[in-house]
């Protein structure tokens, strides 16, 4: 069994308790829209924490999914990658108090908020005023058995085979090489382990397009570096809730549980 926490190294450096294990750069840290506290950071922290407001967790139907492929051991050691404030995970933490949980996310306002929340106890607010909601105020938890750290979803500070579940959610179409984190992913999962993964594929760029689109392609490359499919379901139909109206994104994911084979 893993102790918790045990899993990441001392950080180069920590930013309020918040081990970065990247050394963004000003202009990094300018150029990336998730680091945007009153866009980006206060949508997430609608998206996820705002339950009253939208008469429910908007993404239950995303966890209900996850939760089927999901271990029933008492002892786990699980990540999520891509994680922004933490609610997939830190549901998972509230849930297992046995697991050791990881938020990795390359977002210190993300990471900032998800501490702040989740292992902090404090009272986080999001202004969702201009989306006809209120400015909303929610209050935190202190879960001991969740870690929240900055990393680059392809370089993680994990040690090797040493995850039992990774899992990243609406992440692979944001990053440059989805290839690349997939590798990675494989490096720090067990074997015997499981990746989940779940994600629109509404890349940023014609190029990435037209290299993972369709599906096939992505699921050519898995089969063929080592990953066994348990699962595909596509489309995993998601809503996200723009306003009070009622306006809401609807994203057809394609959802994806693989397996590094035990041998
Ligand atoms: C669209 S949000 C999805 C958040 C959450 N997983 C969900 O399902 O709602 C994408 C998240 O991935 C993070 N991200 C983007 N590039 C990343 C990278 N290279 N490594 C790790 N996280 C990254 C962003 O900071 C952001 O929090």
């Amino acid at each position: 069994m893993t102790a918790f926490g045990t899993l990441l190294p001392p950080p180069p450096a920590k930013r309020r308790g918040i081990p970065l294990y990247y050394d963004k750069t000003e202009e990094e840290v300018r150029q990336d829209v998730y680091e945007r506290y009153d866009e980006l950071v206060a949508r997430q922290t609608a998206l996820h924490l705002a339950d009253e407001a939208h008469g429910g967790y908007p993404l239950q139907p995303l966890a209900d999914y996850l939760g089927r492929w999901l271990p029933d051991s008492p002892a786990a050691a699980i990540a999520d990658v891509g994680c922004s404030v933490g609610r997939l995970i830190g549901d998972l933490a509230t849930a297992h108090p046995a697991w050791d949980c990881y938020g990795l996310d390359f977002s210190y306002q993300m990471l900032r908020q998800a501490r702040d929340y989740w292992n902090l106890g404090e009272t986080v607010s999001a202004n969702l005023l201009r989306y006809g909601y209120g400015h909303d105020t929610f209050s935190g938890k202190r879960l001991p058995n969740l870690h929240f750290a900055l990393a680059d979803a392809a370089a993680l500070p994990f040690p090797d085979a040493s995850l039992d579940v990774l899992f990243s959610t609406f992440l692979i179409d944001r990053i440059p090489d989805p290839f690349r984190a997939f590798a990675e992913w494989r490096r720090v999962i067990k074997p015997g382990g499981r990746l989940l993964c779940v994600s629109p594929l509404n890349f940023l760029k014609r190029e990435q397009w037209e290299k993972y689109h369709p599906p096939v392609r992505l699921l050519d490359h898995l089969l063929t570096t080592g990953w066994q499919l348990a699962d595909l379901t596509d489309p995993l139909w998601l809503e996200e809730p723009m306003d009070r109206r009622g306006s809401c994104i609807r994203w057809k994911t394609l959802a994806l549980v693989i397996d590094r084979p035990a041998v």
